[in-house]
């Protein structure tokens, strides 16, 4: 275990069986259709990775950024726009693919801007869940833990953007937030 986590939450073989029943549950919702496969940067890289090796429908990939919370483990509810879409989403099934929802002000605002764009469908895959930190409406279409509120980092997820290496998801100690 790395030197900076207090104790692995769900490690990576939990994690690489979720992620392929996600990816067979999804291939089978999607069947006979296409996908634009949509990962919020930079948090959810490993899990889009990993995620799309497991769809057997046919599946385009794009990226957009949000701006999310910096050096500090709270949110400010500022959401914006880092970098767009390259493709155009009007008329296709969009799966928004997000590492965490935490207070879930990231993706209302962000779901809300695309679905103005006039998607055929859009849904929300996470990997991870806060509900007990929910300020807004917002439920994933696609789940693959829900966790208590702590702060969890690696499989793409960052403190301060160290960590996102690590193959286990984990709580970061706290005297790791302190010293950077
Ligand atoms: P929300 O807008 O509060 O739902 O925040 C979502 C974003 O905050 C995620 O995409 C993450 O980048 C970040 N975030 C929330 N909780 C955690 C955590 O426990 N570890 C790392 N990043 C987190
Ligand atoms: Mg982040």
């Amino acid at each position: 275990m790395h030197k900076d986590l207090e104790s692995i939450l769900i490690s990576r073989d939990e994690i690489a069986a979720k992620v392929a029943e996600l990816g067979r549950q999804i291939s089978a919702d999607y069947e006979g259709q296409d996908l634009l496969a949509i990962c919020v940067l930079k948090g959810a890289i490993i899990f889009t990775a990993d995620l799309i090796r497991h769809l057997t429908v046919n599946v385009t990939v794009d990226s957009i950024a949000v701006s999310s919370y910096g050096k500090s483990t709270h949110t400010s509810g500022v959401v914006r726009f880092l970098k767009d879409l390259d493709e155009s989403v009007e008329g296709r099934h969009l799966l928004v693919i997000e590492d965490i929802i935490d207070t879930g002000l990231t993706l209302k605002y962000l779901t809300e801007n695309l679905r103005s764009r006039n998607p055929k469908s859009l849904k929300i895959c996470t990997l991870l869940d806060k509900p007990s930190r929910r300020q807004v409406d917002l439920q994933p279409d696609y789940c693959g833990f829900s966790i208590p509120d702590k702060f969890v980092v690696g499989y793409g997820l960052d403190f301060a953007e160290r960590y996102r290496q690590l193959p286990d998801v984990g709580v970061l100690k706290p005297e790791a937030y302190r010293l950077q």
